[in-house]
């Protein structure tokens, strides 16, 4: 069973759209969606790209406990069809000037709002915030406001405004409206099929479940698979492309899971980053480390593992560290399954030994032993919402006499992939670990690698942040066995 039309809530009602019969397209996004309508015009275009979350909206959904959970995105990489089955929630629907919400009221009192531009964004990630944590840290604050940039005045009076208005336990408006918005999503998920678009230009496949993404990427090896579109939006909003064929696999449940099997961590290729960074900060630390700092809560609310890794970026985030954990992809296929070391599946510049008809459903990590020291270094302009100029993702395994018994040393933005350091590593096994012989390894690593110069920094400045990284981790882990 399939159906040809979107559902999802908005002004606490269900709106419908058939794409045969509208001005919209499979690839709109959300913002210019909005952008369209007469009453939601203040969600705001600032950038296009999802760096400064003028256009943050808030998407609530039912989890698996049957509450509403509430996420800030950047609707300017929402296409339409990913709505299905949620609540789109505007800053015109958090309050009027005649009933602000406290966030709203908050801001105001900080003299926090700054300029029209902003601030609808700078609401929307604080009543994300609002809604999922009473008093929050500054840590929590600062991570929750990443994706919303100020270019005026800064960032003082609209954190006073998060801290003095989170004090409620979410208590709101929205609050009273939850049963009946929950009938209405309920009601939606009733009736939802699979999703096939087809329109003069474009099809919009939004298989419900894997056994039908599998089939559909069999029937057509030629679409783009999609899950959060952090990657893929920017096609349409930045190269204007006309996307002709298109899988989107968020709707696929079985893809979203997170399981501790014991000795491995199962990962479902469409579980978001912020999903498997919350899961992950006592397993798998390293692993929390870099999806902190990766992009911002808007972004992470959206992009997914799958995606990282689909995408084979030599400056990816994800993969470095996830070859330091030895960690695996599960692809399946309607032939079958693969699972496929990491190491030996990304083969070249955004280039995998992914088939045309599979698809990435898992990522397996395995759980270091206690002796095995993960450690993840990104190398950016900016801390937060910036793409590596140089990562790293490095395992070392010490016997009881500091001498190397097993290391990885895996670089991302140093090549056309993410690639190890193997001379340095061949130098480093059976040897103390200590700073002479990490001296011999740090000379040994431009070896290894071709970077190029680009606008994040010079060839010679990544061959030194390279070869500076590895004493760094030297620093970290010397006499940890002691
Ligand atoms: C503002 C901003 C900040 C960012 N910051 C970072 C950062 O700090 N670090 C970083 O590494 N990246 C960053 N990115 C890039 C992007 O967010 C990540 O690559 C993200 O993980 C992509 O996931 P997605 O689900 O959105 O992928 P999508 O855009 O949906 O897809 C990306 C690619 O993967 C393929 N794909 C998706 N799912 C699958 C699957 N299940 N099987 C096979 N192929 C699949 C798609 O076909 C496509 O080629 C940023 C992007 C933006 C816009
Ligand atoms: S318009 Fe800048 S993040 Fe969307
Ligand atoms: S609040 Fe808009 S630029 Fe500062």
């Amino acid at each position: 069973m399939i159906q040809s039309t979107i559902q999802f809530v908005l002004d606490n009602k269900i709106v419908e759209i058939d794409f045969k019969n509208s001005p919209y397209t499979p690839t709109t996004t959300v913002l210019n969606y909005l952008r369209s309508l007469p009453n939601h015009k203040g969600t705001k275009e600032g950038c296009a790209e999802g760096d400064c979350g003028a256009c943050s909206v808030v998407l609530a959904s039912i989890n698996a406990e049957g509450n509403l959970t509430y996420k800030a995105c950047d609707s300017c990489l929402i296409f339409l069809p990913m709505l299905q089955g949620k609540q789109l929630i505007t800053v015109e629907n958090v309050g009027t000037s005649d009933q602000m919400h406290p966030v709203q009221k908050a801001m105001v009192d900080t003299d926090g709002s700054q300029c029209g531009y902003c601030t609808p964004g700078f609401i929307m990630s604080m009543f994300a915030l609002y809604k999922n944590h009473q008093n929050p840290s500054r840590e929590v604050i600062d991570d929750a406001l990443t994706g919303n940039l100020c270019r005026c005045t800064g960032y003082r009076p609209i954190i006073e405004a998060a801290i003095q208005s989170c004090v409620n336990e979410g208590k709101d408006h929205f609050e009273e409206k939850e049963n009946e918005v929950k009938q209405l999503l309920y009601h939606i998920q009733h009736h939802q099929r699979s999703i096939h678009i087809y329109t003069e230009k474009q099809t919009y496949f939004q298989p419900k479940n894997l056994k039908d993404a599998l089939g559909l990427r069999r029937q057509k090896p030629e679409a783009l698979l999609i899950n959060g579109a952090t990657d893929l939006a920017l096609k349409v909003t930045k190269n204007k492309e006309l996307l002709p064929s298109l899988i989107d696999l968020s709707g696929i449940q079985e893809l979203q899971q997170i399981e501790d099997l014991g000795k491995n961590i199962i990962i479902g290729s469409g579980a978001t980053l912020e999903e498997i960074k919350n899961y992950c900060q006592e397993i798998l630390p390293a692993l929390y480390d870099t999806l902190a700092v990766f992009g911002s809560l808007q972004i992470r609310n959206l992009a997914t593992m799958g995606g990282n890794l689909g995408s084979a970026s030599p400056i990816g985030d994800t993969p470095p560290i996830l070859m330091a954990y030895d960690a695996s992809v599960i692809v399946q296929s309607v032939r079958g399954e693969r699972t496929i070391r990491l190491l030996d599946f990304i083969t070249g510049y955004r280039a995998t030994l992914l088939e045309k008809d599979e698809i990435i459903t898992h990522i397996l990590v395995p759980k270091p032993a206690e002796n095995v020291h993960v450690k993840w270094y990104k190398i950016s302009k900016r801390k937060d919402l910036d793409i590596s100029t140089v990562s790293a993702g490095f395992r070392l395994e010490l016997d009881e006499d500091e001498v190397v018994k097993d290391i990885r040393l895996v670089y991302g933005g140093m090549a056309a992939m993410t690639k190890r350091a193997k001379e340095a590593e061949e130098y480093l096994l059976g040897k103390r670990w200590e700073r002479s012989h990490i001296e011999h390894a740090m000379g040994l690593i431009d070896q290894a690698f071709t970077p190029i110069s680009d606008a994040r920094s010079s060839k010679d400045g990544r061959r030194v942040m390279a070869r500076n990284l590895l004493m760094k981790f030297w620093v970290e882990t010397v006499g940890v066995n002691v």
